[in-house]
């Protein structure tokens, strides 16, 4: 029976059998040698995800000093029905990741259609031709409990397998480059014996060539600068492989304007990345408490940040919003103490603060079901079958990325607690956490085994027109600092809506003049880390107090 892919607009792809790649591997050859007379090295990039697609981009638009391109770049995906889509639309020049630069769509058509750069495939051996091998697979941290990331462990499946379909298939001198964030120790200990392995077994006697430089891509309209125009650190596992290393990307990112930084030893650049994003996520979580003081003590803590920031030293200072998502944040410190027993035999617990910092960004959001609940006691309606509409899927602003996003889990808490929730975001057309949640991402990592009751969610769909996605709800909640909800008019949302209804602001989002407005016009609001609130509504009470009291006299 013929096995088929679809991609995300539904269009259906048959997978390839085994008569094709006789045939696709015939067509690479040609295409190689064609490729190689016009002096251009062979890269293949495994794994065609967010990174890989957009890395493999950057790596066939690169040229010389004259303008001609220097590589042709060969996109390698594993032709499973979920992922064998981004193949065949590839070919056509059509991005496999959505994204809001527009120059990923345009950089893409440019390489496959006109500079002939860039091509993909599903067939390993592509990997016999390469140079360079770049290796962009997921390595996932699964959490066994929700708050618990000590309850876990590192996913090295694909990665695993991945090394070993390169040990098997990759010439003796060919570089192999791995950018996927890994548990440090990975290149040395884990990746290099698996590849050298396999050498032996093919009869190479030759140690491999393998080096590590981490990703500091960011999605939103900059994405393919985060890739090209921005710092790297990378490192060998021996001089030849950091010599090749750091010509290879001298060769395709911008590293005169941002210059390269090599490290010792690739346990170092693994680590690197692994503290950098456990810094972010600890200094978003150390705010999480004094969020919680905030609200209980009359405070408004984007005012107390804002004073803060002025000072240089503290101007990196973020408010955490309804929890820390994203793809990196919520898995990478959990790699790093993954690392130091399974990989180094470490039996001590030297991790407090990096655990406890992605314990507390991965339950904030279920602050934000509670304040609805209260807000919407105080206006003596049940939080059970109350129409409650969310603003922003994503987890961060202007962005149409949902992966770990704190909106999820409020929906999830919410749905448990009996609530009918709607969602609008302008930028996710297709809220896969929810329509295919027994599925993506994969069913281990789903959040929806930390919840009962979240069946429904299937049917959840992403309303587009804001207005209709207004009527006749019971609580707002704002929850990501889109740009579209930066300055809804109090009056024109409570007169979509059918009259007053609760407010949550999850971001600091209102100001104190729309804050007083919708208390005004009759509603509840509540904020995350807005203690000050209660301050004005006291305030807009007592105004209508003084007023009917003149009306009175
Ligand atoms: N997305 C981000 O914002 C971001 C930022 C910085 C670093 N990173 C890191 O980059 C790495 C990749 O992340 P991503 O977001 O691109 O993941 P992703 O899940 O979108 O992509 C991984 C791709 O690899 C493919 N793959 C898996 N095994 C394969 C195999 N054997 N052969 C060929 N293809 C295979 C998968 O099918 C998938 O298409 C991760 O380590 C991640 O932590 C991601």
């Amino acid at each position: 029976m013929p096995e088929y892919s679809f991609s995300p607009t539904g269009e259906k792809f048959k997978l390839p059998g085994q008569e094709d790649y006789t045939k696709e591997f015939k067509r690479l050859q040609d295409l190689v040698n064609s490729q190689r007379a016009l002096g251009r090295e062979i890269i293949v990039v495994m794994g065609l995800g967010f990174v890989g697609a957009v890395m493999a981009v950057v790596v066939a638009d690169a040229e010389d000093e004259k303008g001609n391109p220097t590589k042709f770049v060969i996109g390698m995906q594993r032709p499973s029905t979920r992922s064998y889509w981004k193949i065949p639309l590839l070919n056509r020049g059509i991005s496999p990741v959505s994204s809001e630069d527009p120059e990923v769509q345009l950089m893409i058509n440019r390489c496959v259609n006109e500079k002939k750069t860039l091509i993909a495939t599903y067939t390993y051996d592509a990997l016999k031709l390469a140079d360079v091998v770049v290796v962009d697979v997921q390595c996932d941290y699964l959490k066994e409990s929700l708050g618990n990331v000590q309850d876990g462990r590192a996913d090295m499946d694909a990665l695993e397998e991945s090394l070993e379909i390169i040990g098997q298939h990759v010439a003796q001198e060919a570089l192999v480059l791995i950018e996927t964030t890994v548990a440090p120790g990975t290149t040395e200990q884990i990746a290099y014996p698996i590849i050298k392995k396999m050498f032996r077994k093919r009869g190479v006697e030759k140690d491999p060539l393998l080096a590590h430089s981490f990703e500091r891509v960011m999605p939103g309209r900059n994405y393919v600068s985060s890739i090209r125009d921005f710092w790297r650190v990378c490192s060998g596992v021996n001089e030849e492989a950091t010599c090749r290393v750091v010509k290879f990307l001298k060769e395709v990112i911008n590293t005169e304007k941002y210059p390269l930084t090599v490290l010792d030893k690739p346990i170092e650049s693994e680590t690197a990345k692994i503290v950098e994003n456990s810094f972010r996520a600890t200094i978003l979580a150390f705010l999480d408490e004094w969020s919680l003081f905030a609200e209980q003590n009359g405070v408004d803590l984007i005012k107390v940040i804002n004073a803060i920031k002025v000072r240089p030293t503290h101007s990196n200072m973020i408010f955490p919003g309804p929890g820390i998502g994203g793809y990196c944040l919520p898995k990478d410190g959990g790699l790093g103490l993954w690392a130091y027993r399974h990989i180094h035999g470490f039996e001590d617990d030297i991790f407090k603060i990096t655990p406890l910092a992605i314990n507390i960004n991965d339950t904030r959001s279920l602050h934000v079901a509670q304040l609805t609940r209260d807000a919407l006691r105080n206006m003596s309606r049940p939080i059970a079958s109350a129409e409650i509409l969310i603003l922003g899927a994503s987890y961060r602003e202007d962005v149409g990325d949902t992966r770990y996003s704190g909106s999820e889990l409020i929906v999830r808490r919410l749905t448990e607690m009996g609530a009918e929730l709607r969602v609008h975001d302008p930028y996710v057309s297709h809220w896969w956490e929810f329509e295919k949640q027994d599925e993506y991402p994969a069913s281990s990592h789903g959040l929806k085994r930390f919840f009962r009751g979240q069946e429904k969610l299937k049917d959840l769909r992403v309303e587009q027109d804001l207005e209709k996605a207004l009527h006749g709800i019971d609580a707002l909640i704002l929850s990501v600092r889109h740009k579209h909800y930066l300055n809804l008019d109090p009056d024109e949302v409570v007169r979509n809506a059918g009259g007053p209804m609760v407010v949550v602001d999850c971001f600091g989002i209102l100001d104190d003049e729309k804050i007083r407005r919708y208390f005004e016009l009759g509603c509840e609001v509540k904020g995350l880390g807005r203690g000050h609130v209660k301050r004005i509504k006291d305030q807009v009470r007592e105004a209508k107090e003084q007023m009917l009291q003149r009306l009175k006299v």
